[in-house]
C-alpha cells in the first residue's frame, strides 16, 4: 500500500467507577464508552525508511507533533514488534476537542494503529491491534473497538453492549484542558482525606453498573441517563472552579450533566435529536464562553476510509 485513509472517533463516558490505584499507576475501573460522531482523521503515506514523521492538521493547538505524539508512538510500537523496515508519514486532522476527556489522543493512536496494519501489509486482527493499543493508552482499545462497550482493569477489557437506541448528546467544551493523571490524584487525596476506601467504593457501583448496562440495550433513553455518574467529576469540579460554575449553571436550569472521562467536556443527554437541538441553544445562551455542540452516538470506532 501507498496510501491509508483512517476515521478515529471521539468518545463519552457514560458512566466511570474508580477503583484503588495499581503497581503500574493505574487506576482499576468500571467504564463505560460511547463512540461519538466526532472523528479526526488518520492518513499515513508509506515512507521507505527513518523515523515515522508527523504532520498535524485542523485544532491541532496544544498536540505535540514529535515523537511523543501517542499516534507517532503507536505506529512506532508496530514496527519495533513486527521488525517493519518501512516507515510512514501520517497526517492528522483534529476536530475532537484537545485534553477534553473525549480520547483525543488515544482515538489518533488506534487510527494510527489500524493504518499502518494496512499501510504495512501486517494482517493483524482488531484484537491483535486493541492488546498493541492497550500498553500505548488505558483507552486506545475502545477506540478500535468503538459503538458501546463496558471496560474493567484500567479500562481495557472490553465487553460490548447492544445499543438499544441512539444517543443524542449536547457537549459542552472548554478551551483550556484537564491533565488525566492530576484529576486521578486529586480523587485518591479526597478520598484519602475522607477515610474513603477505593475498594469498596468500585465494588458499591457495581450493581448502579449492571443496571445501567442492562437499561443501555433497551430503547429507553431517559432511564439509563438517570443512572450516568462519574466519579471522577468532584475531583475535576475541585481543580477547576470554572468549571465547578458551569455544572452548576446547567443544573440549576433543569438539566443533568455528566462529565466525559476526567473532563473537562460536560455531556447532557437529550430525549430525542430535536431536544437535543433545543438544548444546545440554551446551553449556549447560558454559557456564552463555552464550546457547545452536537454529537451523535454510538458511532463507529477507527474504521478504514480509502488504501491504494
Ligand atoms: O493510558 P492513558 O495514557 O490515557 O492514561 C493517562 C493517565 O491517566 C495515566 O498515566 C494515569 O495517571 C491515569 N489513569 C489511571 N487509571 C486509568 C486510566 C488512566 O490512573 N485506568
Amino acid at each position: 500500500m501507498r496510501y491509508v485513509h483512517v476515521s478515529a472517533s471521539g468518545k463519552i463516558n457514560p458512566a466511570l467507577y474508580v477503583g484503588p490505584v495499581r503497581p503500574d499507576g493505574y487506576h482499576d475501573l468500571d467504564i463505560f464508552f460511547e463512540s461519538l460522531d466526532i472523528f479526526d482523521e488518520i492518513e499515513a503515506k508509506i515512507a521507505r525508511s527513518g523515523p515515522v514523521a508527523l504532520q498535524l492538521k485542523g485544532d491541532a493547538e496544544g498536540v505535540p507533533a514529535d515523537s511523543t505524539n501517542l499516534a507517532v508512538r503507536a505506529a512506532e510500537l508496530l514496527r519495533e514488534r513486527y521488525n517493519v523496515e518501512q516507515s510512514a508519514e501520517l497526517i492528522i486532522t483534529k476536530r475532537i476537542p484537545v485534553a477534553g476527556g473525549m480520547a483525543g489522543g488515544s482515538a489518533n493512536a488506534a487510527g494510527a494503529l489500524l493504518a499502518c496494519n494496512e499501510l504495512w501489509e501486517l494482517g493483524l486482527s482488531q484484537q491483535e491491534l486493541m492488546d498493541i493499543g492497550a500498553d500505548i493508552g488505558a483507552d486506545v482499545p475502545f477506540c478500535l473497538l468503538g459503538s458501546l462497550a463496558r471496560g474493567a482493569g484500567k479500562g481495557e477489557k472490553l465487553h460490548s453492549i447492544q445499543p438499544g437506541n441512539m444517543h443524542f448528546w449536547v457537549l459542552v467544551t472548554f478551551d483550556d484542558g484537564l491533565s488525566t493523571p492530576a484529576v486521578f490524584t486529586k480523587l485518591d487525596e479526597l478520598r484519602a482525606e475522607r477515610g474513603e476506601d477505593s475498594d469498596q467504593a468500585l465494588a458499591k457501583a457495581k450493581a448502579r453498573a449492571d443496571q445501567l448496562e442492562a437499561l443501555l440495550s433497551e430503547q429507553d433513553t431517559a432511564k439509563p441517563a438517570q443512572l450516568m455518574t462519574n466519579q471522577l467529576q468532584e475531583a475535576a469540579l475541585a481543580l477547576r472552579p470554572d468549571l465547578a460554575a458551569a455544572v452548576e449553571t446547567i443544573s440549576e436550569f433543569g438539566l443533568v450533566t455528566i462529565l466525559s472521562g476526567s473532563g473537562p467536556t460536560i455531556g447532557i443527554l437529550g430525549e430525542d435529536y430535536d431536544s437535543a437541538n433545543a438544548i444546545a441553544g440554551h446551553v449556549r445562551h447560558l454559557l456564552p464562553d463555552a464550546t457547545v455542540r452536537r454529537a451523535n452516538g454510538p458511532a463507529a470506532g477507527a474504521h478504514l476510509r480509502h488504501a491504494e
